[in-house]
């Protein structure tokens, strides 16, 4: 969207207040970090496994104040900056209501698949603590991608959001693709990135979530697209058989249980044409990264709502993109510091 909501005043200094308590807590991680080395702990020093690890740095830092800190504001912030903005919105909602009704209008479709229910892990899950998961407000998608993303993500971790959705997307081994489909479209960052990269292709988005699409098509009317969004899920899309040649996804496979991305694969290998390409990124694994830097990853999931995360960042891809029957599959970390990862393969021609 080109220009930022008005908030009104209580729910701008809600908004002010999250993001003071987000970038404290990230002062107060600089102080742990200190205390870690005076500990003696570095990557080479801790456990294999993750709970001895997340066992020892408790051992030794059990008397640290900052410690406790860490833990009350990781806790804090992940739980409230949600209830913030869903609050921030209600008090704004007549200025509000409006501006959604006009950026409702474009090209943009979303088929709501009447009757679809969405798998029973999804259901019961609040992501990122949202409340009530994804869907837990009628009007989710907009305080997830105005006031959540705009007024909080995006002033906790300045940077260009898609930089990295945009590698991801030139990973792929062609630039003429007809027909792409992305699994996990939420709001539709990626599929922004994917629109950059592949400005002639046909996109469809699909995404469990109806209240995400609705953000996702107001970013895409935003930007003159016709994307076609569609709610479902990634390992039974009902699309129909080869009718794409790019399947592709963007930090997705985090949120999802690893039968269900063995699914996807197999999925996506239905739908797509022979000589079609699967490109799917999601967080880094933890083999790829050190000992301390998986344990800061793993301990940020635990209080961020987010259940799957390490059995995905400890999943290897290659042996199911290969027995959905794939090949010249190739699969490594991106080049910002083995933050994420990336696999690619293709049906065979
Ligand atoms: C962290 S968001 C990622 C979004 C997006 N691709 C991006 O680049 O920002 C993960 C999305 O995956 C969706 N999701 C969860 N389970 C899914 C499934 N089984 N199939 C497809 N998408 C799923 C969630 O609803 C959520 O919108």
């Amino acid at each position: 969207m080109s220009s930022e909501i008005n908030l009104r005043q209580r729910g701008r200094a809600m908004m002010d207040f999250e993001v003071s308590a987000r970038q404290k807590a990230t002062a107060i991680n600089r102080v742990v970090e200190r205390e870690l080395a005076d500990h003696g702990i570095t990557a080479e020093s801790l456990p294999d496994d993750m709970d001895a690890r997340h066992a020892a740095i408790d051992t030794a830092l059990a008397g640290s104040v900052a410690y406790r800190w860490k833990h009350m504001l990781g806790d804090y912030c992940s739980a409230e900056h949600g209830r913030a903005a869903v609050a921030a919105f209600e008090e704004a909602r007549v200025d509000l209501m409006p501006i959604i009704a006009q950026q409702n209008q474009g090209a943009v479709t979303i088929d709501y698949r009447p009757g679809f229910e969405p798998p029973a892990y999804f259901a019961r899950t609040w992501f990122h603590r949202t409340e009530g998961g994804w869907d837990g407000h009628p009007q989710n998608g907009f305080i997830h991608g105005e006031i959540v993303h705009r007024k909080y993500v995006s002033r906790v971790f300045p940077g260009d959001i898609y930089g990295n959705r945009r590698a991801v997307a030139r990973l792929a081994p062609r630039t003429d693709y007809k027909d792409i489909l992305e699994l996990g479209t939420s709001s539709g960052h990626y599929t922004v990135a994917l629109s950059e990269v592949f400005p002639d292709a046909r996109i469809t988005g699909l995404d469990p979530s109806p209240r995400m699409l609705e953000q996702a098509a107001r970013v895409g009317n935003a930007l003159d697209k016709d994307w076609h969004l569609i709610v479902g899920i990634g390992e039974d899309t009902g699309l129909p058989d080869e009718s794409f040649d790019l399947v592709t996804s963007y930090a997705v496979h985090h949120e999802i249980p690893p039968k269900a991305i063995e699914a996807m694969f197999a999925e996506a290998f239905r739908v797509l044409r022979p000589g079609g390409t699967v490109l799917m990124a999601d967080v880094g694994r933890y083999r790829d990264l050190d000992k301390l830097t998986a344990w800061r990853f793993d301990w940020t999931a635990r209080y961020g709502g987010e259940p799957f995360w390490r059995a995905t960042a400890t999943l290897d891809f290659v042996p199911l993109a290969e027995k959905a029957g794939f090949v010249d599959i190739t699969a490594g970390s991106m080049q910002n510091g083995d933050k994420y990862y990336y696999i690619r393969g293709s049906k065979p021609a």
